[in-house]
């Protein structure tokens, strides 16, 4: 029996969620040997338990086969002291498990082409996987706070590090990625400007020589940036560290059409795993009925397939997501003027539905 803990979150996180627990109840009926319990992360956990990651949360996570998480944080949030907002949470139980390793593909659906900003010739047929690092970089990184200058100034300083370790555990999750890819790895860094990215380079390079196979280019995040908006086929995987990674995969998402189309993966080195949309709580539509599930659902997807073991079921799933948007089924995010919208709930049962005639 695979256990699998269920962290809704906060304003639309638990509402993406209880579709995504639809495509679970799906599977579920047809024998799959699969149990979930629900826990609490971010605001909501605040709210319920005093802390983002709260203990009860932290031994339920331990625990569990794989968590799936809906998406932290939001305006009511935002008072809060630093050590007990809801960012923290996702932060917190990332640095927890060890979840070193982000998956975030974006594909552009040939349905949603004209979703995209960008003209529907330069992303037809787009397939991205961005590796970005987890658990490291600046975001981690000590010393960190606030401090006087010499001459009497506020001052708020971070420190941005990578040990070859943790360079080298990232760069074979990413050359591995590669080759079950189109054997082309871009490294994008800050070589030219940071030491943190010299030693990355480094480290990618030497990495690199155990796959000959696989063809290791490397970027400045500022060109890669503007490669991704020019010509984003020319990318098949993406590794970098976990800032760049970050600004990177929400820039990709629009290749994509929408952020509601995003979903990740969260691997620990044994392939135990959150997963989670790519997208934020979204507190301007929540409680709507109008928040993308399929973000969330395709989540679903990415666990079955990476810490389970069943490519066929995320093959399911996404298979179940194609049809529904060639069906015309569309959400407010990623539809055209004058296309008719349909709510989260309608977009999850048209999932369920699709998946069920799959089998
Ligand atoms: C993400 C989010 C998080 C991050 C926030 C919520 C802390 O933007 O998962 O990309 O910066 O990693
Ligand atoms: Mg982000």
């Amino acid at each position: 029996m695979k256990n699998i803990l269920i962290l809704p979150g906060d304003y639309i996180g638990p509402e993406v969620m209880a579709e995504a627990v639809k495509v679970l109840e799906v599977f579920k009926a047809e024998g799959e040997p699969i149990a979930w319990s629900f826990g609490h992360l971010g605001g909501a956990a605040y709210e319920a338990e005093g802390h983002p990651y709260p203990p009860s949360t932290q031994q339920a996570a331990r625990a569990a086969d794989a968590i799936l998480m809906g998406a932290v944080g939001g305006p009511k949030y935002d008072g809060l002291p630093r050590a007990v907002r809801p960012e923290q949470g996702i932060l917190g139980i990332r640095k927890d498990l060890g979840l070193f390793a982000n998956l975030r593909p974006a594909l552009a659906y040939e349905a949603l082409a004209a979703a995209s900003p960008l003209k529907p010739e330069l992303i037809a047929g787009l397939d991205v996987l961005i590796v970005r690092e987890l658990t490291g970089d600046i975001y981690f990184g000590q010393p960190r706070g606030r401090r006087k200058t010499a001459d009497g100034h506020d001052e708020g300083y971070d420190t941005m590090h990578y040990s070859v370790p943790e360079i080298e555990r990232i760069a074979h999750v990413a050359f591995q990625a590669a080759r079950k890819r189109r054997r082309r790895l871009c490294s994008v860094d800050k070589e030219n400007v940071l030491e943190t990215s010299r030693l990355w380079r480094e480290v990618m390079i030497r990495v690199g020589r155990d796959y000959p196979d696989v063809e290791l280019t490397h970027l400045y995040v500022d060109n890669a940036a503007m490669q991704l908006i020019k010509n984003p086929r020319q990318f098949d995987v993406i590794v970098t560290g976990n800032l760049f990674g970050d600004i990177l995969s929400d820039e990709a998402s629009q290749l994509a059409g929408s952020i509601g189309m995003l979903p990740s993966a969260s691997l620990d080195a044994n392939n135990k795993g959150l997963y989670e949309p790519i997208h934020g709580s979204a507190p301007d539509i929540a409680g709507q009925n109008k928040a993308n599930p399929l973000a969330m659902i395709l989540s679903v997807g990415m666990m079955f397939k990476y810490s389970f073991g069943r490519t066929d079921l995320a093959d399911r799933i996404d298979a179940a997501v194609r049809k529904v948007l060639q069906d015309g089924k569309r959400t407010g995010d990623i539809a055209q003027p004058g296309e008719p919208v349909i709510g989260t709930q309608e977009m999850g049962a048209a999932v369920v539905d699709a998946l069920r005639t799959s089998k």
